[in-house]
């Protein structure tokens, strides 16, 4: 299992101490949780900051885009060279379009899905896609209670991916603890994103393997 630390948890008057943090002590990907206030409501990391964080982390970047206008913000990260963009598919209206551009950048790209959106929503574009973010709590905040409900579509995902016989990892982002991660691993997940589980831990190096 990959880990990827979400920073939304972390300590902001501290951060590149906690980017280098995770980074020595396990992190597979550093995930970036970017939010306009409008998609969701809350407004977090923008350009200045995410330049900050590439400049201090030694792991490649995880960038999940909570906003209105992906196309612009992709363009706006696209110069940090992140291995994954993910945008929402709830809010664009050409994802097939947007993912053809993040390509051309020469990033990874992703697509993020709400709790209660459907798989089939993104089906056609699995060959195109380089990973699936599935949500595992209402996206906005850190520190929330894991949905289990999102698990049996983790299952189809899976399932889909192997009948298709794409490349396409899936990374599940919320609630994920120690708790939790051993249905995960069984239900086909690649990439686990934490972020309270991690930074309130005692040990993040132990928090980060007990994921592994
Ligand atoms: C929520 C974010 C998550 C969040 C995860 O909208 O996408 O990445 O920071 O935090 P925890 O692990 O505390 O649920
Ligand atoms: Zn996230």
């Amino acid at each position: 299992m990959l880990v990827a630390p979400s920073l939304l948890s972390a300590d902001f008057g501290n951060l590149e101490r906690d980017v280098k943090r995770v980074c020595e002590n396990g992190a597979d990907l550093v995930h970036i949780d970017v939010m306009d206030g409008h998609f969701v409501p809350n407004l977090t990391i923008g350009p200045p900051v995410v330049e900050a964080i590439a400049k201090s982390s030694t792991k490649p970047l995880d960038i999940h885009l909570m906003v209105e206008n992906n196309t612009f913000f992709v363009e706006l990260f696209a110069k940090y060279s992140p291995k994954y963009i993910s945008f929402h598919v709830e809010e664009e209206k050409h994802p097939h379009r947007l993912i053809q551009k993040i390509k051309e950048f020469g990033i990874g790209s992703a697509i993020a899905l709400n709790p209660h959106t459907r798989i089939e929503e993104i089906e056609y574009l699995l060959p195109d896609l380089d990973m699936v973010l599935i949500m595992s709590v209402n996206p906005g905040f850190g520190g929330q209670k894991f949905i289990p409900n999102v698990v049996p579509k983790i299952e189809k995902l899976r399932n889909l991916i192997e009948r298709l016989g794409t490349e396409t990892l899936i990374e599940v982002d919320g609630g994920v603890s120690d708790k939790n991660i051993d249905i995960l691993k069984q239900a086909g997940v690649d990439i686990v994103v934490a972020g309270s589980y991690i930074f309130k831990h005692s040990n993040i190096r132990e928090a980060i393997e007990s994921l592994k």
